[in-house]
This record gives structure tokens, C-alpha cells and sequence, in this order.
């Protein structure tokens, strides 16, 4: 890009390294945080292991909506890998200084792994939406073939578009400062140290969350509009109950992910804190990837029995 070549006049991306504050205003508080969020992260990882386990080896899970579930809980523990592990290391080491690759790599990885998480969500509402209004087509709608392309569709299309946003967000010039007041890269704590026009960029990241954050939100919501309203009219309490109880777990998920993240890339970059940005993408980095493993798995029968059978062995 061009500014490799005008170095001489303003020093400007010659700094190749970010320091990550992380929750330095806090320092009496650092190994307390270290120990929080290790046993989070083993947390998540057991979990969620135990999930993709269980709906890779019981018969009984053999069906679209917990191959869904196993890669869910797949994509939870790649998407907590990208800001946990490295969030650790720099609490236990107090070690704050992040390089300008690794930065972006980082950025890449979440949005990339956010726009799957986004799309997955979709997916499985989609899923619970012919499962329960459309019940007699289930089989033929959710053949083999097509859950396997959702998938794969759901991984991918992301890709191009976040790999681009994170190109452009990393050739801007960082002037004003290389602290970044957050603890994983994301864009408006760095977009924050940008200097000269950031107004195109902002465009695209707002253009770029209503197509990845609210677009399948929006489906999200149809389906279950349409779940609601077809599960109220089911002659017996006993199959409405087991109707709303699949799909109660689903949509905690959804809400606690796509609140936070619509809050976050969403709002205008002027009301954004660092504090309060802290708190919610804690959210959906960390929180509902811990809870989705325990709120799946609890409201989720034949889960809990596939759980007892492996711990019976
Ligand atoms: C989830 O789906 C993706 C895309 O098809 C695939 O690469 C990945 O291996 C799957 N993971 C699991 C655990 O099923």
C-alpha cells in the first residue's frame, strides 16, 4: 500500500506493535482475572467438547439439529481461542505489547468466526422452523445434502468480505497512539487510533453488521414469529411444552449473542466507552460460549441422556 513509501515524513505506521490494555485499570485485580477466566476457558472447552462428542458418537443425536448443535459448539470453541488464550498470557504476564500481524490476524478470526456464529444461529432457527411448522417436509427439506451445505455455506460466506474490512482497517495510519484500550482487536478500540478520515470505514463496518448481524437476526426472529404462533395452536400441552422447550434454549443463545453484538456494531462510533465496550463483547466472546453447552444440554432431553451414557461407560 501507499504508505510504505512516505515513512520519512510522519513516522506514521512505522510503530508495528499494539499494546493491548486489557484491564490494566485494575491492576490489584489481575491474578483474580487470570484465574476467572482460566477456569471460563476450561469451562468453554470442556463443554462444548462434551457436546461435539456426544453428537459425533450417540445414535440417538443422529439428525440434523445436533449435527448443527456438535458444529455450534465446534465453532464456540475455535471462536473462544481467538481472544481467551492470548487474554490470559497477557494477565499473567503483564506483557501488553501485540504486533501489527497478529492484531489483524485476530480481528480476521473473529469476524470471520462471528459471521458463522451469525449464519449458524440462523441456520438452526431455520431448522426449528420447518421441524415444527412444516413437520411432514422435515425430511425432504433437511436432507443430507442441503444441512451440509448450510453448513459449509454458513463457515465460508463470511470470508471475503471480513478478510477485506480487516485489510482496510489495518492500512489506515495509526498516529494518535498504539495503546488499545480493550483486550482483543477489535475494530472501534482500533479504529479509535486511526488518524485523518475514518467516515468510509465506518460505513463499511456498519454496512457490514447490518448484513451479518442483522440480517440473520431478522430471520431469526421470523422463524420464530412463526414457531410461536404455530406451537400455541398444537391441540396438547404436553407437545407444546416439549415444542417451546427445544426452542427456549435456542433463543437464550440468541438473545444474549446478537444483544450484545447488535449494541456493539451497531451504535454510532461517538457513544462508544471503553468500558461499557469491555463489558458487552465480553458477552459474546466469552459468556455465550460458556452458557450455550450448559443451556442446550439442561433443556435438552435426549442430550442429558446421551450424557449419562457416556458417563456410564
Ligand atoms: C463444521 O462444519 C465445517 C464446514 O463444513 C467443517 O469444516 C467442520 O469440520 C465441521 N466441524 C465439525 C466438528 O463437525
Amino acid at each position: 500500500m501507499k504508505h510504505q513509501g512516505k515513512h520519512p515524513g510522519g513516522n506514521l505506521t512505522s510503530r508495528m506493535e499494539f499494546v493491548l490494555l486489557g484491564f490494566a485499570e485494575v491492576p490489584q485485580l489481575q491474578w483474580f482475572l487470570f484465574g476467572l477466566f482460566f477456569v471460563i476457558y476450561m469451562i468453554t472447552l470442556l463443554g462444548n467438547g462434551t457436546i461435539l462428542v456426544i453428537t459425533k458418537v450417540e445414535p440417538a443425536l443422529q439428525m440434523p439439529m445436533y449435527f448443527f448443535l456438535g458444529n455450534f459448539s465446534f465453532l464456540e470453541i475455535c471462536y473462544v481461542s481467538v481472544t481467551l488464550p492470548r487474554m490470559l498470557v497477557n494477565l499473567g504476564t503483564q506483557r501488553r505489547t501485540i504486533s501489527l500481524v497478529a492484531c489483524a490476524t485476530q480481528m480476521c478470526f473473529i469476524l470471520v468466526l462471528g459471521a458463522t456464529e451469525c449464519f449458524l444461529l440462523a441456520v438452526m432457527a431455520y431448522d426449528r422452523y420447518v421441524a415444527i411448522c412444516n413437520p411432514l417436509q422435515y425430511p425432504l427439506v433437511m436432507n443430507h445434502k442441503v444441512y451440509i451445505q448450510l453448513v459449509v455455506a454458513s463457515w465460508i460466506s463470511g470470508i471475503p468480505v471480513q478478510v477485506g474490512l480487516t485489510f482496510q482497517i489495518f492500512s489506515l495510519s495509526f498516529c494518535a497512539s498504539n495503546v488499545i484500550n480493550h483486550f482483543f482487536c477489535d475494530i472501534s478500540p482500533i479504529l479509535k487510533l486511526a488518524c485523518g478520515e475514518t467516515f468510509t470505514i465506518e460505513l463499511m463496518v456498519y454496512v457490514a453488521a447490518v448484513l451479518f448481524v442483522s440480517d440473520p437476526f431478522l430471520l431469526i426472529l421470523i422463524s420464530y414469529i412463526k414457531i410461536i404462533s404455530t406451537v400455541l395452536k398444537l391441540p396438547s400441552a404436553t407437545s407444546r411444552a416439549k415444542a417451546f422447550s427445544t426452542c427456549s434454549s435456542h433463543l437464550t443463545v440468541v438473545v444474549l449473542f446478537f444483544g450484545s453484538a447488535i449494541i456493539t456494531y451497531l451504535r454510532p462510533e461517538a457513544s462508544h466507552s471503553a468500558a461499557t465496550d469491555k463489558v458487552l463483547s465480553l458477552f459474546y466472546t466469552v459468556v455465550t460460549p460458556m452458557f450455550n453447552p450448559i443451556i442446550y444440554s439442561l433443556r435438552n432431553k435426549d442430550v442429558i441422556m446421551a450424557l449419562r451414557k457416556l458417563l456410564g461407560k
